[in-house]
């Protein structure tokens, strides 16, 4: 049996891997994630009883809980994709992201670290440290051209800046001690269970009442869209077949503008849940103030994990934005309930008078 700890495994992307992980007879899965307000144990389901699944509600900054987990559990992976993860909320509060993004990933790093020094030989060859990481490390680019492995770091965001320095750390464990990490950066994800404050959810939650749907500046800004499933293969393929220190950019090769975005959401709800006599949802959308900092494009050149380790997006944007807004029209007790806590849907990141650490 392969024990795999995950990180974040309440989480948006976190939840589907602890899924498509399970659906494998010889895996168990120790999801380990404080439940910020991004983390809901609704997120996993079924998985919560599952006899191969163990939940451990414990902060990735705790060292001492971390190291009770890697004696009790021993191991043989980590995915790690415990993390602050929305940019406007790194802007308001910054401090988070520092204390998870970069000191929680440096505790996980060291305790990995021991657990990884005490195995025997085939142990310490078998193991992995998979850190999850994104494009925005990157910064912006122009109208062309896309990001590869050998991109520099130039990241606009507090967030972002604190996932390149999680990056350098995780690079540095493999440099210098020798503990067996893989990186992976990948483009914008969408799916199921995704937390209604990122621009998919919160366009179709607020498509769906009739409220005003935000769009930062002109709608210009593009993303590359990746389906969650087909990001949470990428992940357990480069665990099991990425070479050892080395970086894999992930994505689905779908650029979109943001309004292009809210425009198609716009018209699947109109499609899936009609209004008969109202105005289309498009007539919902509003300009809003820009974020600061805001990157203008980001494309990822996803050719060498596609090259050398097999793997493929299943979805196209199309197909995946259709079976999303579907998800969330069936599972509003999902929704209800996450909204029933701190976060209604309210504009963030324009560092208003909350602005703190
Ligand atoms: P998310 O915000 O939905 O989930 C993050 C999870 O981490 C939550 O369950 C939360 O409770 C948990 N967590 C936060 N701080 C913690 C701590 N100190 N200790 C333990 N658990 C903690 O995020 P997501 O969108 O699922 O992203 C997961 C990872 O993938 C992140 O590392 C993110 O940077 C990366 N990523 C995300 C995207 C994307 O588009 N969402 C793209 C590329 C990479
Ligand atoms: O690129 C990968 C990153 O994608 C991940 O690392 C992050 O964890 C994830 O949150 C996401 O970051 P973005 O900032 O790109 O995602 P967000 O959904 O917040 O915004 C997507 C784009 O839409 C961005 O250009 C800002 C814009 N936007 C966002 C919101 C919430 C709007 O125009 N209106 C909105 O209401």
């Amino acid at each position: 049996m392969i024990v795999y700890l995950v990180t974040g495994g309440a989480g948006f992307i976190g939840s589907a891997l602890v899924r498509r992980l399970l659906a494998r007879a010889d895996v168990t899965v120790v999801t380990v994630d404080k439940l910020t307000y991004a983390g809901n144990l609704d997120s996993l389901g079924a998985a919560l009883d599952h006899p191969r699944h163990r939940f451990e509600q414990v902060d990735i900054g705790d060292a001492a809980r971390v190291r009770a987990l890697f004696d009790a559990y021993r191991p043989d992976g980590v995915f790690h994709l415990a993390a602050e993860s929305h940019v406007d909320r790194s802007i308001d509060g910054p401090g988070a992201f520092i204390e998870t993004n970069v000191v929680g990933t440096f505790t996980l790093l060291q305790e990995a670290r021991r657990h990884w020094t005490a195995r025997d030989a085939d142990g310490r060859a078998a193991f992995r440290f998979l850190h999850v990481s994104t494009d925005e490390v990157f910064g912006s680019l122009g109208d062309t051209g896309a990001f590869t492995e050998e991109t520099p770091y130039d990241p606009s965001s507090p967030y972002s800046a604190s996932k390149a320095a999680s990056d350098h750390l995780a690079r540095a464990w493999h440099r210098t001690y020798g503990l067996p990490v893989v990186v992976t950066n990948c483009s914008n994800n969408y799916g199921p269970h995704q937390f209604p404050e990122k621009l998919i959810p919160l366009t179709i939650l607020n498509a769906l009442a009739g409220l005003p749907l935000p769009v930062y500046g002109r709608g210009e800004n593009v993303r590359d869209w990746l389906y969650v499933d087909d990001h949470a293969d990428a992940l357990i393929t480069a665990m099991e077949r990425g070479r050892v220190g080395e970086t894999y950019l992930v994505s689905g090769r779908e650029e979109r503008r943001n309004l292009d975005v809210v425009r198609a959401v716009c018209r699947l709800v109109d499609e899936m849940a009609p209004r008969p006599g109202a105005a289309p949802r498009e007539s919902l959308i509003t300009f809003v103030t820009d974020r600061p900092g805001h990157d203008h494009r980001y494309a990822v050149d996803s050719s060498k994990i596609q090259r050398e380790l097999g793997w493929r997006p299943r979805e196209s944007f199309e197909s995946g934005l259709r079976a999303t807004v579907a998800w969330y029209l069936e599972n509003r007790a999902w929704w209800e309930r996450v909204r029933s806590g701190g976060y209604r849907g309210e504009r963030l990141g324009l560092e208003q008078a909350t602005a703190g650490r």
